[in-house]
């Protein structure tokens, strides 16, 4: 097991994802899958994000209308994909039937929308992930509803160790740390916050192991008790190079990016000099 990503505010709680990752110290963290150079939240990222040597693999999870978990990011299609409408409202078997790679570029015709399980299997005993869970699939559902679906499957492939379950949905995370209380998670500031210390707060009613934050979110007291804490602290999206190492150098856990190559880089270089 890594033991220098102690340094940086890195609790018990994360430990197990920990030994995947490589010596840095740092998490470099590809967000939907190395998705500036495949279509994101699909197998081609992935394994994309796999060869760059990512530390974690980000992606998004919601329902199908038959109840599947599957990989996706947009509460509708047409972005990235040949469909149109809610992906909630389709079947599994009706959005196998599309193309989620065409988008990007021809190159990647014919690729699908990944069912989470798939993910699971390809990437137990390789990579940890990171699951976002969408909060527009959360219901008061508790059975058959996604945090139970995902934890199922989290479980049935012996991954409960290599996941971190993150949501913007507090219930969502209050509800896993009830059924799968080994499992960490992280709550996902909003948007709209500022980065005040009521994020921690908020972050300790959920029991949550560390927070996913943006760039400007990263501010002075909430960094400060944090990292008296102990808090992971997961800061996304970061794809310039001068942004990386600022935010390397503010005490972030990890980063995603969607450059983990770039990341990897200039990690290597800002951890360096910075621990000196
Ligand atoms: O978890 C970090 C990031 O993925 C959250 O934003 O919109 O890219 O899912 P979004
Ligand atoms: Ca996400």
């Amino acid at each position: 097991m890594n033991t220098t990503a102690g340094s940086r505010f890195v609790n018990h709680s994360i430990a197990p994802v920990s030994s995947f990752q490589s010596a840095q110290g740092f998490f470099n963290i590809a967000h939907r899958g190395a998705s500036f150079y495949a279509p994101e939240n699909t197998f081609p990222a992935f394994q994309k994000a796999l060869e760059m040597k990512a530390d974690l693999i980000e992606l998004d999870v919601t329902l199908t209308r038959d109840k599947v978990p599957v990989v996706f990011h947009d509460e509708k299609l047409h972005r990235t994909t040949n469909g149109k409408g809610d992906v909630q409202n389709y079947f599994e078997r009706e959005l196998n039937e599309l193309d989620a790679g065409n988008w990007f570029s021809s190159e990647y015709k014919g690729t699908q929308i990944p069912r989470l399980e798939d993910v699971l299997k390809w990437a137990s005993g390789t990579i940890s992930l990171n699951i976002e869970i969408k909060k527009e699939a959360v219901t008061t559902a508790q059975k058959n509803g996604i945090v139970d679906c995902i934890n199922e499957l989290v479980i049935e492939h012996n991954m409960s160790e290599q996941v971190i379950i993150s949501s913007f949905s507090g219930e969502a995370l209050r509800r896993f740390r009830d059924i799968s209380p080994e499992i960490p998670t992280a709550y996902l500031i909003s948007s709209y916050s500022f980065g005040t210390t009521k994020a921690y707060q908020l972050m300790k009613t959920m029991n949550a192991s560390g927070l996913n934050m943006k760039p400007r979110q990263m501010r002075k007291k909430l960094m400060q008790l944090v990292k008296k804490n102990k808090v992971p602290v997961w800061v996304y999206t970061v794809d310039d190079a001068d942004e990386m190492a600022d935010v390397i150098k503010k005490g972030a856990t990890g980063i995603f990016t969607n450059r983990p190559d770039l990341l990897r880089q200039v990690a290597s270089r800002v951890l360096k000099n910075h621990q000196k």
